[in-house]
């Protein structure tokens, strides 16, 4: 059939509205995205306006000033770059990294192991330390491997999304100033959720995404850096070599001269402006207080059911919990039945971990008291239907 002839089928077919019968309801308890807020959701369907227009640019200086708040900070390039986490991320590496150039990379999952890909397509070169994946680097271990390498940066992951490990950053910061490197923090999966202060813990670059923390849909990465690492970006000897992420032309539209640099996503900024708004109206700390109680009573309820945590308990990150699958169920089955049937998902490991353990995530607008209930009475009713019996041999 040609194109034509498909299309014309499908719209004697009476191809449904798109918004009515395509999306199917559901509570996503998975490592991101989360549900956005219903209220960034409005703010998303508003008509774009251009985006130099007046309102606009007033529009982004909302969006800059609310995100200094939730990064705890006063830097002055502080902008939501267009794309995902991973759009700030390669951002992170590109604008920082000359060809040959020392990086330090502290892996333990699955997105240590994206920056290293990244550094390396940019040429760095690239040192790695190692933790097995559900574990935390501890700041000795960080400051020998610093000081023996002398990278010109040190990165890690704050929040490892594929692990469900907190790695404790304060400290880290003081160690990369003596040592003359920029520390660059992967903050996805704790922005607005966990406590995180970039000037106090000393972090010089960080970024994030929309679609956790925010309580927004994916689209938007919002990053940060301080006047150290401005410095190295204007000392760079060659050309930042992605032209999409160039800091210092997405300054130029973020900072005081308004420049076109591409046309901005509007109306997710219109969405990140009305996240970030509501998170400030809760306040940081009531909001890191609330991701903190909520992970705590699903820990609970998992275990009275007889679960075990993949991670100890003082590394838990409270947006990710990481359960490990009991041997004698089909986990698979058992996630796509929440799915299927209940409309609740959940995310199988990532890597090494794929069918060892579920991870559940409370994150934004979906860390609810609420929530952890509605899941755990599910654990407790259901899961019993995925056990694989045994045969017995005689
Ligand atoms: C810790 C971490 N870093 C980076 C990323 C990449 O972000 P994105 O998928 O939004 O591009 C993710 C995605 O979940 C993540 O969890």
């Amino acid at each position: 059939m040609t194109d034509s002839k498909l299309v014309s089928s499908l719209i004697e077919d009476n191809l449904p509205n798109f918004s009515n019968t395509f999306v199917p309801t559901r509570l996503l308890l998975g490592p991101g995205p989360s549900n956005a807020n219903p209220e960034v959701l409005k703010a998303l369907s508003l008509n774009p306006i251009g985006h130099l227009d007046e309102a606009y640019l007033e529009l982004m200086s909302d969006v800059q000033k609310l995100l200094r708040y939730s990064w705890q900070c006063n830097n002055r390039v502080t902008l939501p770059m267009s794309g995902t986490g991973s759009a700030a991320m390669e951002a992170s590496i590109a604008n920082f990294i000359e060809e040959g150039e020392k990086i330090l990379i502290a892996k333990k999952g699955y997105f240590g192991d994206r920056l290293i890909d990244m550094a390396s397509r940019y040429k760095a070169n690239v040192n790695v330390i190692e933790k097995n994946w559900g574990e935390a680097f501890s700041l000795e271990e960080i400051e020998f491997e610093i000081e023996k390498i002398k990278p010109s940066i040190f990165a890690i992951v704050h929040a490892e999304t594929s692990t469900g490990v907190l790695q404790p950053l304060e400290g880290i910061g003081e160690i990369c100033r003596k040592n003359n490197c920029l520390f660059l923090v992967d903050a996805v999966t704790s922005l607005g959720a966990v406590e995180l202060f970039i000037d106090k813990w000393q972090i010089d670059l960080a970024y994030s995404c929309s679609q956790k923390g925010l309580s927004c849909p994916p689209g938007l990465s919002p990053f940060t850096m301080n006047e150290r690492a401005e410095e190295k970006l204007k000392n760079r000897k060659s050309k930042v070599p992605n032209w999409y992420l160039d800091l210092s032309l997405l300054n130029k539209y973020w900072g005081s001269d308004r420049v076109y640099h591409h046309t901005a996503p509007v109306n997710m900024n219109y969405a990140i402006r009305e996240g970030l708004r509501i998170l400030a109206k809760e306040g940081l700390r009531n909001i890191w207080d609330r991701h903190l109680v909520n992970s705590q009573k699903l820990y609970k309820g998992l275990t009275e059911l007889g679960l075990e945590m993949h991670v100890a308990e003082q590394f838990r990150l409270p947006t990710l919990t990481t359960v490990k699958i009991p041997s004698d169920v089909d986990g698979d089955a058992f996630r796509n039945h929440l799915l299927k049937n209940h409309g609740i998902e959940i995310g199988n490991g990532l890597g090494t971990l794929s069918g060892k353990i579920w991870r559940i995530g409370l994150m934004g607008y979906n860390s609810s008291s609420e929530n952890v209930d509605k899941l755990l009475n599910l654990f407790d009713t259901e899961l019993k239907k995925f056990t694989i019996f045994q045969s017995a041999t005689f």
